[in-house]
């Protein structure tokens, strides 16, 4: 009779952790392009999912369980985007995504979650389109309107431009729409553009754009793309005379841009989520720990990532639960201090955020100055 009780028992623990379709872990997606042309973005947001699930994990993890993130590589592909959504979804039976980093494969990704009710933040895709998805999809940075319009207005006040000439992938809608956005907001001050320049997805060789653009003599030049392009745009508008600053955005957020652009990039100002110098204790201390696991200094592609996976955990923690529905309607209720800022989502789940302008000087990046909104 008592083993009869002791066998039973044994099997109830049994079904308890792994039965009935439970999971004894609970399964968090992380996506980021680990390998292919933005490499190092992948790299970083891998480092700082694993950061923020290691501490939450050594707090006692999530609803009484450990958290176990599934990564997915998705090669900064939209196709391959989609195709490890869909996996994440169906075979890994993840119950939120935090990804993706590039607008372009974000919006392939987000449909799939949003038709699958499957919560998922972007830790880094600023393009206007990403959220517009649906009410399933969230993001942890400001959206490219800002973006560009901190970038106009550093050109057109702080560097004293009048004239400007910006170049863009035309087949990436963040490099697209952050371009239109500096044009918009530089033209409204009463500067003009002189050129507009799209390239075709894919090139290493600009001369043809960067020839009109320095003929057009303006006196900043906008460049909108990852930092792989921006590197050698640098070199080859240098080689073609153009002395004068370049302006871009969050995409030139690598280790690799001064490695490959060398001289070229230096008079560089771009702007981006955070800086590494800031002064603020969630910064510094979350500075300290990075460095301490991984040896090296977070870019803003780890700290947003690390930021994001705090905020889906978070929301799953006060939703108390891991049903979809449940965890979206914590997540827009959510107001949480993250390092990269306080996060509140407006009615469509865009946080509202500072940026910051880092100044490319001597090989390396400078902090200058924090922009509101
Ligand atoms: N904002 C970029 C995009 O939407 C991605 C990115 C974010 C790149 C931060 C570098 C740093 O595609």
């Amino acid at each position: 009779m008592k083993r009869a009780f002791l066998i039973l028992a044994a099997t109830l623990v049994a079904f308890g952790l792994a039965g009935c379709g439970g999971q004894d872990v609970i399964k968090i997606g992380g996506v980021a392009p680990y390998t292919g042309e933005a490499a190092t973005f992948g790299v970083s947001s891998k480092q700082g999912m694993e950061l923020a699930i290691e501490e939450w994990n050594a707090a006692g993890g999530l609803l009484g369980k450990q958290i176990k993130l599934v990564f997915a590589d998705d090669k900064g592909d939209p196709a391959e985007g989609a195709t490890v959504y869909t996996k994440l979804i169906k075979q890994d039976e993840v119950v939120a995504i935090v990804g993706t980093v590039m607008s372009k494969v974000t919006l392939a990704g987000a449909p799939i979650a949003q038709n699958a009710g499957v919560p998922m933040i972007s830790p880094t895709s600023t393009n206007t389109k990403v959220t517009e998805v649906g009410d399933y999809i969230f993001r942890a940075c400001f959206i490219d309107p800002f973006q560009g319009t901190v970038g106009a207005k550093f050109a057109f006040e702080d560097l004293g431009a009048r004239t400007a000439a910006a170049i863009f992938d035309v087949g990436n809608d963040y490099t697209k729409g952050l371009s239109e956005a500096f044009a918009a907001k530089f033209t409204e001050l009463g500067g003009s553009m002189v050129a507009f320049e799209a390239h075709p997805t894919g090139a290493t060789d600009f001369k043809a754009q960067l020839t009109k653009i320095v003929q057009a003599n303006p006196d900043v030049l906008y460049v909108s793309d990852y930092y792989n392009d921006v590197a050698l745009i640098a070199k080859q508008v240098r080689e073609l005379g153009f002395t004068g600053p370049m302006v871009g955005g969050d995409g030139w957020d690598s280790p690799e841009l001064t490695a490959i652009g060398g001289d070229a990039v230096e008079n560089g100002f771009f702007t981006n989520h955070y800086s590494k110098d800031d002064t603020r204790p969630e910064v510094r201390e979350f500075v300290a720990k990075f460095n301490a696991k991984f040896g090296a200094e977070p870019d803003a592609l780890a700290t947003l990532a690390y930021d994001g996976m705090y905020l889906m955990l978070s929301a799953i923690k006060n939703a108390g639960s891991t049903d979809g529905v449940a965890i979206k309607n914590s997540m827009k209720a959510l107001r949480l201090p993250v390092v990269s800022g306080t996060v509140q989502f407006d009615e469509n789940r865009n946080p509202v955020k500072s940026a910051v302008i880092i100044e490319i000087k001597g090989g390396k990046q400078v902090y200058r100055t924090t922009v509101n909104p």
